[in-house]
């Protein structure tokens, strides 16, 4: 095949190590840099003046000189078809369901209107830099295909499912233990492992399966190599005392998972802020992934998830936009509310910290880092072009700013999808400004 290779001038910055070990040596910084991108995938990054005469005369050439590149965010758990849920008022989680998310999600039915929000949410997810997301559809299959059609019309790496519900639920909503496995295969079947994409095994929560249907996705997450898990765990007062009632025999929420084969490296939990010690030693033994939604834990008024203490357990953390709990498709918002919620818990989480969780982090809490996350050579060159200078409160910052650590949390603090110059996917221009 004809080499295909690309040179991006612009400031480069991405993750190089782990900061929560490391501190701010694992931030990779270029300025005058050049992130170098062959069919696809990552050539090579460096100073400017590395670039030998040959490869300057044979690479196309685009400048990005004044903006900063970084790898494409992560968004480990939200909503597609909660689109239009975004900024609904004045309730908690279950009566929020049942007011706003149930009928918007009872929509997907149509797969007309499917294929019309997934495209736009596909397009928003990129607008805000993010690259990868770990998204709910509906219980319907056809929400399924929308969503996985879409990310594919762009090559995107995409990680969805077909949520299960059978019971507690709407009757158009509801499937049943056999219908929500036999589906769910199917679509694994059709999908897993097709371009980019990655089939998600999703019982909604505890309380809207039976048992029956826990232990169906169990065995749909256990017996098909490579398929993830995602759920919610632990996000709401009201909800923790249900799930007790509806369980008896549980230690605890997460128990009722664990009980099912349903927690380990590929299983990611949305919210997971009323766990004990006891669980949080059962995530860590298993490698679970907690997923941090700091917009939607405080929109929804569920709670403050710590992220240090988590961290000093041991489990594997990921952050989420939670999108249409979460009030914003930005993980510039989200950091920023992860770090004011990180201080509410009296810890501090760094600079470097909240950007490797948004990249890297999240990559390896996803078992994805080895092809995406950060710009070592051969991974797949999913990356943003941000410009730190899109408003006037954020310019007059980063003026200030003596320090690369000091700019990115001023982008993270103050940015939002007006930064985004542009987003590529495998080295394909998806969103230009
Ligand atoms: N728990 C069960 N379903 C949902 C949902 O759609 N959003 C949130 N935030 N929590 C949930
Ligand atoms: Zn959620």
């Amino acid at each position: 095949m004809k080499q295909q290779s690309t040179i991006y001038f612009a400031t480069v910055v991405h993750c190089t190590g782990d900061p929560w070990a490391s501190g701010t040596s694992a931030v990779e910084v270029l300025k005058d840099g050049y992130l170098k991108v062959t069919n696809g995938l990552v050539d090579s990054v460096g100073a400017e003046s590395d670039l030998t005469a040959d490869e300057l005369q044979h690479c196309t050439q685009v400048d990005h000189r004044g903006y900063t590149i970084t790898p494409g965010f992560i968004d480990g758990h939200l909503h597609y078809p909660q689109t239009s849920v975004i900024a609904s008022y004045g309730t908690q989680l279950l009566e929020w369901l049942e007011k706003y998310t149930f009928p918007a999600e009872a929509k997907f039915s149509d797969e007309a209107h499917a294929k019309v929000v997934a495209e736009f949410f596909i397009k928003e997810l990129l607008r805000n830099g993010t690259t990868t997301g770990f998204v709910f559809a509906t219980v319907h299959r056809q929400s399924v295909d929308a969503i996985f059609n879409a990310a594919k019309n762009v090559n995107m790496r995409l990680g969805s499912g077909k949520v299960m519900m059978d019971r507690n639920c709407p009757e158009n909503l509801c499937d049943t233990a056999a219908t929500g496995y036999e589906e769910s295969q199917e679509l694994i079947d059709k999908w897993h492992g097709k371009d980019r994409l990655m089939y998600v095994v999703t019982p909604r929560f505890a309380p809207t399966s039976t048992e029956a249907q826990l232990e169906f996705s169990g065995k749909l997450f256990n017996d098909n190599d490579g398929v993830y898990l995602q759920s919610h765990v632990a996000e709401n007062k009201a909800e923790m005392q249900w799930v007790a009632e509806l369980f008896p025999w549980s230690r605890s929420y997460l128990d009722v998972y664990d009980r099912y084969g349903l927690l380990g490296q590929r299983a990611v939990y949305g919210h997971c802020i009323y766990l004990d010690d006891g669980d949080l030693k059962r995530m860590s033994d298993t490698g679970t992934v907690a997923a941090f939604c700091p917009t939607s834990n405080l929109f929804l008024g569920s709670g403050l998830f710590d992220i240090v203490s988590a961290r000093d357990h041991n489990v594997r953390t990921v952050m989420a936009s939670d999108v249409g709990g979460g009030t914003s498709f930005s993980m510039l918002r989200t950091a920023d509310e992860a770090y004011k919620v990180t201080q509410m818990a009296g810890n501090t989480i760094t600079p470097a910290q909240l950007f490797y969780e948004l990249t890297l982090g999240g990559a390896q809490a996803l078992s994805i880092d080895n092809m995406v996350g950060d710009f070592v050579p051969g991974k797949e060159a999913d990356f943003v072009v941000h410009d730190l200078h899109a408003t006037e409160v954020l310019s007059q910052r980063v003026e200030h700013a003596v320090t690369i650590e000091e700019e990115l949390f001023a982008l993270i603090i103050l940015g939002d999808d007006r930064c985004t110059v542009a987003t590529y996917l495998m080295g394909e221009k998806v969103y230009p400004r």
